[in-house]
This record gives C-alpha cells, sequence and structure tokens, in this order.
C-alpha cells in the first residue's frame, strides 16, 4: 500500500476533523495549540508534504524557501491568506488553497454583532451592569443610536460584505452603500438595494455606519487611517471583521477618544494577539478576539473544506478552492 501523504495541522481543529483527516492521511498535530516559530515551520517544512496553517504562522519566502523542503501544498485553514508569502509560493511551485464560502454567514454574523454592540453600547453596559454601578433605569441611560433608515457603507464587497449588506438591509431596514475595485452585477445588488459608491472617502463621507470587507494586505494597509477618520460622519460607527492592519488602531484611538468617531466594534487587531493599550482603555468600542468563524458548525466545515482540497491536490485534481 503506497504511503499517505504526511501533513501538518499547525493549530489543533475540531475533533470530527481531525479524526476525518486522521482516517486518510498520515497527520502530526501541534499538541501544545501555540503558533509555531519559524524554525518550527521550517522543520516542517522538510517533514511533510502539505501544510495546513492558519492565521496565527507566517508563512514566510524564507519558510517557503526552507532547504531540503518537501512540502508541496499550503492548505490554508481559513480564507484570508495575508500571512503566506503567495509569490513566493508561486515561484517554487507550491500550491495554496484557502476555505471560502463556509465561514462567510457566521463573520457577517459577527459584523452585525459588533454593530449593534457599538451602536446600542452593549459593551459599557454590560461592564456598568457587572461593576455594580448600574442605578437603575432612567429615561436618558446610556443612549445609542437606531438602524432603520440609516446607512451602512461597505468597504468591500464580496462573499461576506454582501453577507453583511443583506441581513442589515433585511433585518434592520438600512439603506447599502458600498465600494469594491469593481462594481457588482446588478442582481447582486438588487435584494439589499446597494449602490455603489466610487470613492472610499465619499462613503466614509456619507455612511452612518462603516464595515470593513476588503482583504488584508499592502494594498489595503492603512487604509482607514487619521485623514480617512476625519471624514466620518458625526455619530458613525466603525466595524472591522476583516483584517487588523485596514485600520491605523493610532489614529482610530485618538479618533476615539477625541468623540470625532462615535464608536467602533472590532474584532481583528494591528499586531494580534497585542490589543493597542489605548484602544483598551476606552469605553466606546467594542473589543472581540478574532471571532468571526468562531462557530461549531463553522469550523468543522472550514476543516473538512481544507480536508477537500488535500484530497483533490493528492488524487493529482485541481484544487477546489486555488489561491496560488
Ligand atoms: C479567516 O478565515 O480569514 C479568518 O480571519 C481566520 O483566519
Amino acid at each position: 500500500m503506497p504511503s499517505r501523504p504526511r501533513i501538518l495541522l499547525t493549530r489543533r481543529w475540531s475533533e470530527d476533523v481531525e479524526r476525518y483527516l486522521a482516517g486518510h492521511f498520515d497527520v502530526t498535530t501541534n499538541e501544545h495549540d501555540t503558533p509555531m516559530s519559524a524554525a518550527q515551520l521550517a522543520a516542517a517544512m522538510r517533514e511533510h508534504d502539505a501544510l495546513c496553517p492558519t492565521v496565527t504562522d507566517a508563512i514566510t519566502a524564507e519558510v517557503l524557501r526552507t532547504p531540503g523542503a518537501r512540502v508541496k501544498l499550503i492548505g490554508n485553514f481559513g480564507v484570508g491568506f495575508n500571512h503566506i508569502d503567495v509569490a513566493a509560493a508561486c515561484e517554487l511551485g507550491i500550491r495554496v488553497s484557502n476555505t471560502p464560502d463556509v465561514l462567510t454567514e457566521s463573520t457577517a454574523e459577527l459584523a452585525i454583532l459588533l454593530l449593534l454592540m457599538a451602536t446600542r453600547r452593549a459593551g459599557e453596559g454590560e461592564r456598568e451592569l457587572r461593576a455594580g454601578r448600574w442605578s437603575g433605569w432612567r429615561p436618558t441611560h446610556l443612549m445609542g443610536q437606531s438602524l432603520a433608515g440609516k446607512t451602512l457603507g461597505l468597504i468591500g464587497f464580496g462573499r461576506i460584505g454582501q453577507a453583511t449588506a443583506h441581513k442589515a438591509h433585511a433585518a434592520f431596514s438600512m439603506n447599502i452603500l458600498y465600494h469594491s475595485r469593481h462594481r457588482v452585477d446588478a442582481a447582486i445588488e438588487k435584494p439589499c438595494a446597494a449602490r455603489y459608491c466610487e470613492s472610499v472617502d465619499e462613503l466614509i463621507a456619507t455612511s452612518d455606519a462603516i464595515s470593513l470587507h476588503c482583504p488584508g494586505g499592502p494594498q489595503t494597509h492603512h487604509l482607514i487611517d487619521a485623514r480617512r477618520l476625519a471624514l466620518v460622519k458625526p455619530g458613525a460607527v466603525l466595524v472591522n471583521t476583516a483584517r487588523g492592519t485596514v485600520v491605523d488602531e493610532q489614529a482610530l484611538a485618538k479618533a476615539l477618544a477625541g468623540g470625532r468617531i462615535q464608536a467602533a466594534g472590532l474584532d481583528v487587531y494591528e499586531r494580534e494577539p497585542m490589543v493597542h493599550p489605548e484602544l483598551l482603555a476606552l469605553e466606546n468600542v467594542v473589543l472581540l478576539p478574532h471571532l468571526g468563524s468562531a462557530t461549531h458548525e463553522t469550523r468543522s466545515a472550514m476543516g473538512m473544506r481544507v480536508a477537500r482540497n488535500l484530497e483533490a491536490f493528492f488524487a493529482g485534481r485541481e484544487l477546489i478552492d486555488p489561491v496560488a
């Protein structure tokens, strides 16, 4: 019997998926479930046929160019792949796959959760209550903003941006504005009456809530900087479930502290798991620990999506979700 492909999971995955993979591959798991160092990743590159990393692993050109590397596929557990040097992988003939589709709904749900928490001051309220500072109901207590009839501006209008727009429009009667590299088909715009906005600046200046859904990477680094934060409409909120590097955290902390931005809801950070200390000290920001896809259903589906890509690759078929 030919030997089974050797694959490394850099973090622990859902039990059902680990069990499935163990039935089909020679699997190495990371028992400590902590991020692997560059030296550990390099060693793994020499010992495995495929590496299955997550957002916490820096798959740099140096790691990919490990002398004596045997890895031929990077099967990423996640849709975002800005932690992988895809250009270097291409040069080396190493294939890369990701896990689109299966996390769209859960990530859109989390964007809506942050939108609600930020506009309704849910974090502030819970902290006040738990600290024993709640003195009872009163008409002017912790007043937030209603969503109905307000404009949600989405930057990035791929699967997750669209799902967020549909939920905001259908459930909260929000008007939808979006900016992306290209305008999408009218058939996609129609169900949520989405309007295309050609410029990021204009979208920022006219939205009551801004939600980020663009990929990470050099093109979007600090897309939301001090200049753009100064354009935000008074009373507007910002939600980020995309990548932390899209927002200049220092500038955001300043805008939130000065009341330039009413509130923010963040799930991702520039230097995870480090969170900017000035953000941690603010009341008007909701801070979640990168939970966008964190449901049992989604994490299993993500793992199985990696499994399908591994199976296709080792059977000599085209990848289901090729990135490179
Ligand atoms: C994703 O899938 O991109 C999540 O952010 C985790 O990497």
